[in-house]
C-alpha cells in the first residue's frame, strides 16, 4: 500500500488515506477484506501479516494507520464505538486506580464510570477542568488519567491541554483528551502534550450519520498502550471491516466538511449572539468565550457543533426546536444534515445541563439557509 510523504499538508494526506492503488486490478478504493481468517504458510509463517480478524484486519488497520498519522501518535486502535473506546481506557487501568474526569464530559462517560467502573474498583473525582487550579486540587498520588474534552459536549468549556498535560505528569499521571469535537482538522492534543486521544469516529470521521466507531491514538507504545493493545485483542469490542472502510472514506473527505462545518458555524453562532431571543452563545470561537484566548491558542476552530440558551426557558427552547424546518431533531453530530437537540430532556434527570439550552450540529447545508431557518423559529417561537 503506498503511503503519501507526511510533509503533505493535512487536507492531502487525509484525502489520500485510501493508501493509493491496492491489488493486480490497481483499485484506488481500498477492497473490503471480509475474511476472519488468514492461511498460514505451510512453513508455519503468516506471510500475509494476518492470523484472525479479531487481532488484525486489513481495513482496521489502514484505518488505524491513517488515524495515527493524522493526530500525530505512533499508533491507533480502533473500536466498535467511541464509548467501547474510552472503555478500554479504563479497562486498561487496575483497581484501586484514581481517575479525575471533566465534570462536563460527555454524560454517557460520565454514566460509565459512575456505574460500571467505579463499582469494579476505580475511584474517580470530577473537576472543571476549564480552571487549571480546581483540576491541579483533584489530583493525587494515586491517579493514574486525567481524562478531558475540550470543547466539551454540550457546554463547549475548553481546557488548557497544554497546562493539563503538566499537572497530569507533575502527579505522575497521563492526559488522556477526547477529541471528538475538533478533530485532528483543528486540533492534535498529542502535540500539547496529551498521551492519548479518544475519538467517536460516529461522527465527524465517518461523517455520515451511518457508521458507528471509536478511536485511541498513542503518544507512546508504552505500557499502557500495550494494555489498551491486549484489550483491544481479547475483549473484541471492534469495528467490522466494513465500519472500518466506512470510515476511512469518511477521513477521505474529512478537511474540506470540518473546514466547511466550522465556519458556518461560526457565522450561525455570531447571528444567534446578536439575536434579542438568545440570552447565550456557547461557541469557543467566539471572542465573547470566556476561554477564547485558550481554545486560539491551540486549536484552529472548535468545530461545526455549539451550544446557544434562550431567554424564556425550556418551553421557549422547545417551541424553537419544534419550527425549526431544515434541522432534524436528533442527536449525535457530524453528518450532512444539521441537527437541532435539547440536550436536558435527552440526557434525563441527572442532566446538569440548562434547560434553555439548544445544541446545534452544523451540516453541509449553505449557512444563509440555516440562518434563516433559525431566524424563523426564532420570532415564531
Ligand atoms: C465527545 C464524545 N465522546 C464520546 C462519545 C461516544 O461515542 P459513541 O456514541 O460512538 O459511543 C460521544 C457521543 O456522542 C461524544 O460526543
Amino acid at each position: 500500500m503506498d503511503r503519501e510523504p507526511s510533509s503533505a499538508s493535512i487536507a492531502t494526506r487525509a484525502a489520500h488515506a485510501g493508501g493509493g492503488a491496492h491489488g493486480d486490478a490497481r483499485s484506488l478504493a481500498p477492497p473490503i477484506d471480509l475474511s476472519t481468517t488468514f492461511e498460514r504458510d505451510a512453513g508455519g509463517e503468516y506471510s500475509g501479516g494476518f492470523i484472525y480478524a479479531r487481532d488484525d484486519n486489513p481495513n482496521r488497520r489502514a484505518l488505524e494507520s491513517a488515524l495515527a498519522e493524522l493526530e500525530g501518535g505512533v499508533a491507533a486502535a480502533a473500536f466498535a464505538s467511541g464509548s467501547a473506546a474510552a472503555m478500554t481506557v479504563f479497562q486498561a487501568l487496575r483497581p484501586g486506580d484514581h481517575v479525575v474526569a471533566a465534570h462536563d464530559s460527555y454524560y454517557s462517560i460520565r454514566q460509565m464510570l459512575d456505574d460500571v467502573f467505579v463499582p469494579w474498583g476505580l475511584t474517580v473525582t470530577y473537576a472543571d477542568c476549564s480552571d487549571l487550579d480546581a483540576l491541579a486540587g483533584a489530583l493525587r498520588p494515586s491517579t493514574r488519567i486525567v481524562f478531558i474534552e475540550t470543547p466539551s459536549n454540550p457546554m463547549m468549556r475548553v481546557t488548557d491541554i497544554a497546562g493539563a498535560a503538566i499537572l497530569a505528569h507533575e502527579a505522575g499521571a497521563l492526559l488522556v483528551c477526547d477529541n471528538t469535537l475538533p478533530t485532528p482538522v483543528l486540533q492534535r492534543p498529542l502535540e500539547h502534550g496529551a498521551d492519548l486521544v479518544v475519538h467517536a469516529t460516529t461522527k465527524y470521521l465517518a461523517g455520515n450519520h451511518d457508521t458507528m466507531g471509536g478511536a485511541l491514538v498513542g503518544a507512546r507504545h508504552d505500557e499502557l498502550w500495550q494494555r489498551i493493545r491486549a484489550q483491544q485483542r481479547l475483549g473484541g469490542a471492534i469495528p467490522s471491516p466494513f465500519a472500518s472502510w466506512l470510515t476511512l472514506r469518511g477521513v477521505t473527505s474529512l478537511v474540506p466538511r470540518v473546514r466547511w462545518q466550522n465556519q458556518s458555524a461560526l457565522a450561525i453562532a455570531r447571528f444567534l449572539a446578536d439575536h434579542p431571543a438568545v440570552r447565550d452563545v456557547l461557541c469557543p470561537d467566539l471572542p465573547s468565550h470566556p476561554q477564547h484566548a485558550i481554545a486560539a491558542k491551540q486549536s484552529a476552530g472548535s468545530g461545526g457543533l455549539f451550544s446557544f440558551r434562550l431567554r424564556g426557558g425550556a418551553e421557549k427552547a422547545l417551541s424553537v426546536a419544534s419550527r425549526l424546518g431544515l434541522f432534524r431533531r436528533a442527536t449525535s453530530f457530524g453528518g450532512p444534515e444539521s441537527l437541532v437537540e435539547h440536550r436536558a430532556s435527552v440526557e434525563g434527570a441527572a442532566s446538569k445541563t440548562p434547560d434553555d439550552l439548544l445544541r446545534l450540529a452544523i451540516g453541509l447545508e449553505e449557512s444563509t439557509d440555516l440562518i434563516a431557518d433559525l431566524a424563523q423559529a426564532l420570532e415564531a417561537g
